[in-house]
């Protein structure tokens, strides 16, 4: 056998190989309730309290080491079509998470959609949580390590930069990057 073959033989088995761990790791999350849309993607090594609390949509894909928490049994995560959920995203749904169609997370993403009330003298451990649901609208990308916090909606078209904090719901087709997170600009049609 010739070093190319060996070298094709070898790729054939570790595509298999990974064909099968994806399998087995969507196989597992389904049978614990993970609604999965067709052609949806989860790799291995995401993580995923209650998966029954997550809906993913059609194409959409969910590279490793993404963390998905409901915090409670209320917290939803849905996640429509064609949407892009890169590594080491956190996205943490105690109050809801929505993500519409065509939506790409850069690797680090965190979305919070619940915070501690913080009472005066109480253990800051034992203060229950409040917040809101967390919305992102068709077409938007979310820069890498960008954090986006609780009740904020970001509209249409919108482009949030690297390592944004968003306090503050953003309009749609606009780009937005800093800390706090603001408008700097419309985003303009660009051609082809
Ligand atoms: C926000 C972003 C889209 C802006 O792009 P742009 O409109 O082309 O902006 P420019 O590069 O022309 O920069 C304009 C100004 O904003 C600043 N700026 C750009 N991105 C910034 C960011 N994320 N945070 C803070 N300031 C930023 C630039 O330093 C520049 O400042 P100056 O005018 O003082 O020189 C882009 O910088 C960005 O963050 N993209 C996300 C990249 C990413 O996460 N990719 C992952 C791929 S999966």
């Amino acid at each position: 056998m010739g070093q190319n073959t060996i070298k094709v033989k070898r790729e054939q088995i570790k595509m298999m190989l990974e064909k099968f761990s994806l399998s087995l790791w969507q196989w597992y999350l389904k049978g614990r309730g993970l609604s999965l849309g067709k052609g949806a993607k989860v790799y291995p090594f995401c993580l995923i309290d209650r998966p029954q609390n997550v809906s993913l949509g059609k194409n959409t894909i969910v590279f490793p080491f993404v963390f998905i928490m409901s915090q409670n049994p209320k917290g939803r995560l849905f996640v429509g079509e064609n949407c892009e959920i890169n590594s080491f995203s956190t996205l943490l749904c105690g109050n809801g998470i929505e993500i519409m169609n065509y939506v790409l997370l850069s690797p680090g993403v965190k979305i919070i959609s619940s915070t501690s009330y913080y009472k005066p003298n109480w253990l800051i451990a034992s203060n229950p949580h409040v917040g809101g649901k967390v919305v992102i609208e068709d077409n938007v990308h979310i820069g890498t390590n960008a954090v986006i916090l609780p009740n904020v909606r970001i509209g249409s078209g919108s482009v949030i930069g690297a390592g944004s904090v968003v306090t503050k719901s953003v309009p749609p087709n606009v780009i937005a990057y800093g800390v706090p997170c603001m408008i700097h600009k419309k985003r303009e049609e660009r051609k082809m």
